[in-house]
């Protein structure tokens, strides 16, 4: 049997031979906030250097290491995880560690290529950027040679993004019938027709789409589009989301960018329905800038922007501890960066497989309300169901 002093030997003679293509420390010993660890090659300015990625609370932290300092912070991880692979030129290591700290090191043959190690390696969209989608041309996205133009470039990217977040909670969708999304608020539906098109058509999942938006030109452009690109499960109406019903089960709902409280209405909506997933991105959140006090506060409440962000940010969290009260698994995620659009916080909530109210946050959610003064439209609307 081995012990960790071949690991730390092995390391060493791997990382001198820079024949490294990739590192993976994961299967914590114990429940921990660091659940893995990803390490692979790069170049920065022709140097070489790794890039030691550390998944901590669904975030990935991302660090740039010379090989020593990258080879000690493996090391000292080493006793928290179960397993490391170490995929290299020549070998793939399979090492497991035990509890009481003694190795098994299993070897094949390598199964990965090299990796290309420029820092900035081209960035893979999930909708290809050099051929033509018909949905991205006849929305000006790209140019019928596939070209995307360079003031959508952002809109591309935005499309992507959320694209990425969508296929993260696709295990927790049953695709053993066919699923129904609806897309509150859905403006031009640049976003709704990159779902369809992606589920649909690159996936071949089976679903049917409704986007809902209070302007009829705008829907019946979208209609008019969807007919255009045979698009035949995707279709649009004209309505208010506080009064829409829907005849069937819906799976998924998204509501992305719905002004201020018409995001609680779409949430209250997709609760009541028991929509297993609930993608939203809020956007000019008012309500509680009026309401929000707290003396403590007050250095940052004085000045009208830091509130104003403050209580855009309240309200986001008072929605995902609302929503977890209400029997789902929340995570708010960055959706776009900063630079592109302060809108860019998207929650992503799961609902669990027991829907009942969860007291404990409910209660969390309470406390954060009274040291807030805060009376949040989200709450008023399950007013009778948390008493
Ligand atoms: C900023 S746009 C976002 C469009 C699209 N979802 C996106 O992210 O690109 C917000 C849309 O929500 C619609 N909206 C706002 N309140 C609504 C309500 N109560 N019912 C239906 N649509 C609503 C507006 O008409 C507008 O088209």
């Amino acid at each position: 049997m081995a012990t960790i002093e071949s690991v730390n030997i092995l390391l060493a003679e791997i990382f001198n031979e820079r024949s490294l293509i990739s590192a993976i420390l994961s299967n914590p010993r114990k429940t921990q906030p660091l659940q893995k660890i990803n390490v692979r090659p790069i170049l920065i300015k022709d140097e070489p250097f790794y890039q030691f990625t550390e998944f901590r609370d669904n975030q990935a932290l991302h660090s740039n290491l010379k090989a020593d300092e990258c080879i000690k912070n493996l090391q000292e991880h080493l006793p928290d995880f179960k397993q490391l692979m170490l995929y290299t030129n020549a070998t793939d290591y399979q090492i497991l560690i035990s509890k009481k700290q003694s190795v098994t090191i299993l070897k094949k043959p390598s199964s990965k290529c090299p990796l290309a190690l420029s820092h900035n390696r081209k960035k893979e969209y999930l909708l290809a950027d050099n051929k033509p989608i018909p949905f991205l041309v006849e929305l000006g996205v790209m140019s019928p040679e596939g070209k995307i133009h360079a003031q959508k470039m952002d809109k591309f990217r935005q499309i992507n993004r959320f694209l990425e977040m969508v296929d993260d909670i696709l295990p927790d969708l049953n695709k053993d019938k066919p699923i129904h999304i609806v897309d509150f608020g859905c403006g031009k539906s640049y976003l709704t027709f990159a779902l369809y098109y992606y589920l649909k058509v690159m996936k071949g999942l089976k679903l049917t789409l409704t986007g809902l938006d209070l302007k009829k030109d705008v829907i019946d452009k979208c209609n008019q589009l969807a007919k255009k690109l045979c698009y035949s499960d995707l279709s649009f109406s004209v309505g208010d989301i506080n009064q829409h019903q829907e005849k069937r089960h819906v799976d998924m709902v998204i509501s992305l960018h719905a002004c201020d409280t018409a995001t609680d209405a779409a949430l209250e909506k997709a609760v009541r329905w028991e929509s297993e997933v609930i993608l939203c991105v809020p956007c000019c959140q008012h309500e509680l800038f009026g309401q929000v006090k707290n003396e403590a506060l007050e250095p940052l409440l004085k000045h009208g922007i830091l509130k104003e962000r403050f209580a855009a940010l309240a309200t986001d969290a008072a929605r995902a501890q609302l929503l977890e009260a209400l029997g789902y698994r929340v995570q708010v995620l960055e959706f776009i960066d900063m630079e592109h659009t302060p809108k860019n916080l998207l929650l992503r909530a799961v609902r669990n497989k027991k829907q009942n109210i969860n007291q404990d946050a409910l209660k969390k959610y309470f406390e954060f309300k009274k040291s807030l003064n805060i009376d949040h439209s989200l709450e008023r609307r399950f007013a009778k169901d948390f008493e």
